[in-house]
């Protein structure tokens, strides 16, 4: 079978840590196994437009495998390019970047399959840390040490606790729920959360969260609120114009789940008017996202109030053995057709959906 995996270019750096498997160099440690079992790969970070090469594999291509982190963006045209396609694996969460609906209506036999839980610890991990950064002024003040600069009253005039402030999450899923559980540690005011099913009553009292049904008066008692919610046709333009006027005056938001979400102009604006204090993630509408996206330069009327990262919150070294191993049982369970699937890895199977975050309910 013809396997074709688009992941990041690394150059220089894929010597220094043989572990970064995300990378077309080390290609998720699939390469010999592969190839040894008498499949070809085609690995390629090329692959936007008409020309890319990834484009060019698609007529042969059996399996496609793609990241999150530099999404292989496989549309309707390229389905129906694809004609031999039966399998597309997304070496992490999300597959967003995949036109999900239009294979479930095609009829097509197209299985689509994530590893599930591969990220949810390291994009917690990243939220707690962008609202710490955020919340206490980090980045100024390291960039003012870092130039030779001693002026304290220059960041502490921006910097808070995170301790006694009301913290919104929207989406209480697998993401959304270990985030809740770190905060109880930060003795918050109150945890919210906003998600189209309550969680279970003891999961609920575990982390003393209240849900609230209504996305604007969520938004509206929030001094930080953070996006953990998958990206569909009901979650696209989530966070606009109209709902920033909800949020809290200087509130902070926090968004790890898709740049898409979040309308990027109006975020902006929210910076730059003070509606919003500082917005922090690594997620961005198109990845990677181009030189002049208002993200990169976005700053509060202090010069503060950005902590944007390129897409990396899923793709520490940690997650990569995660994935390059959870994406190995996939395509094991595939070629000798067991398709023994961990059900949560499932999005489309045969062409059909069998998630309820993509498919059956289209709601945050
Ligand atoms: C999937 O396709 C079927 C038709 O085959 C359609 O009834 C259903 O609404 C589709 N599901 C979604 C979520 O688009």
């Amino acid at each position: 079978m013809k396997v074709v995996l688009v992941l990041y270019d690394a150059g220089k750096h894929a010597a220094d840590e043989e572990r970064l498997y995300g990378c077309t160099e080390n290609a998720l440690g699939i390469k010999d196994w592969l190839e040894s079992a008498g499949h070809t790969l085609v690995v390629t970070s090329d692959k936007d437009g008409e020309d890319s090469e990834l484009e060019k594999e698609i007529p042969d291509a059996d399996i496609i495998i793609t990241t999150p982190f530099h999404p292989g963006y496989i549309s309707k045209e390229r389905i129906q390019k694809g004609k031999k396609l039966k399998l597309l694996v997304v070496a992490g969460v999300g597959s967003d970047h995949i036109d999900l609906d239009y294979i479930n209506e095609s009829g097509r036999d197209i299985s689509v399959l994530e590893v599930t839980g591969s990220n949810v610890v390291s994009v917690a991990e990243h939220v707690i840390m962008t609202m710490l950064v955020l919340v206490r002024n980090f980045v100024p003040a390291h960039e003012q040490v870092m130039a030779g600069g001693w002026e304290v009253a220059a960041v502490a005039k921006d910097a808070f606790d995170i301790e006694g402030k009301t913290i919104a999450t929207i989406g209480a899923g697998r993401i959304g729920y270990r985030v809740l559980e770190r905060l109880v540690a930060f003795n918050p005011k109150e945890l919210l959360y906003y998600d189209y099913q309550a969680l279970p009553a003891e999961a609920e009292a575990k982390v003393n969260a209240r849900r609230v049904e209504d996305i604007k008066e969520l938004v509206a008692q929030a001094d930080i609120v953070t996006v953990n919610c998958p990206l569909h046709a009901g979650s696209k333009g989530l966070v606009n114009a109209d709902l920033l006027k909800h949020f809290k005056k200087g509130a902070w938001l926090v968004n790890t789940a898709r740049g898409a979400i979040c309308n990027a102009a109006d975020v902006a604006a929210a910076v730059e008017s003070g509606q919003l204090r500082g917005y922090g993630g690594d997620v961005w509408f198109p990845q990677p996202a181009p030189a002049d996206h208002p993200w990169r330069t976005m700053r509060n009327k202090y010069g503060a109030g950005n902590a944007m990262t390129p897409h990396y919150s899923g793709t520490v070294i940690d997650a990569q053995i995660r994935y390059a191993q959870g994406t190995k049982n996939i395509l094991e369970s595939f070629f000798t057709q067991k398709f023994d699937y961990r059900p949560q890895d499932i999005i489309l199977l045969n062409g059909k959906y069998k998630t309820k975050a993509y498919g059956a309910d289209k709601k945050v």
